[in-house]
């Protein structure tokens, strides 16, 4: 019985972690205004992050060794860091994204890795 008890809470606090998580790059995206031009699964100035995680994962789909992966998983994820805080066009089309230099790095990972993770 206190085992399953102990399962039971470890189970709704791995659960309640993961929750955490997404809406610890949901919150602070909502609070560096990045929600004003996109929508989680829909475009609105900028590409819905839906579409953002799709793309990346296509990309990594091409990349069959596991190291590489991990490798090309942490460029993409750096790469994506470094275009939100400078700004950028061309990815998605012309319209640019502005620089978000305010953002502080860690910031900006968080909510990178949320919008990767997003199915
Ligand atoms: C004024 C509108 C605007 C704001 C604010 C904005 N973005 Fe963007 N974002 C865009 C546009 C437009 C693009 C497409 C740029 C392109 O085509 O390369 C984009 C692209 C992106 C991409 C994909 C980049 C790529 O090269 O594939 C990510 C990730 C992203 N934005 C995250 C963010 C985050 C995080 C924030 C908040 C700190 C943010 N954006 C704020 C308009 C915006």
């Amino acid at each position: 019985m206190k085992t399953a008890f102990t399962l039971i809470a470890t189970a709704f606090l791995t659960l309640s972690a993961n929750v955490y998580a997404d809406n610890a790059g949901l919150s602070l995206a909502q609070k560096n205004a990045c929600m004003s031009c996109h929508g989680v699964d829909k475009k609105i100035v900028g590409p819905g992050y839906t579409d953002v995680a799709a793309k990346y994962r296509a990309e990594l789909a091409g990349v069959k060794k596991p190291a590489d992966k991990k490798a090309a998983e942490l460029a993409i994820e750096n790469k994506l860091v470094d275009k939100v805080k400078k700004g950028g066009a061309g990815a998605w089309g012309t319209i640019p994204m502005p620089p978000n230099p305010q953002v502080a790095d860690a910031d900006l990972h968080t909510i990178v890795k949320w919008v990767l993770s997003l199915k």
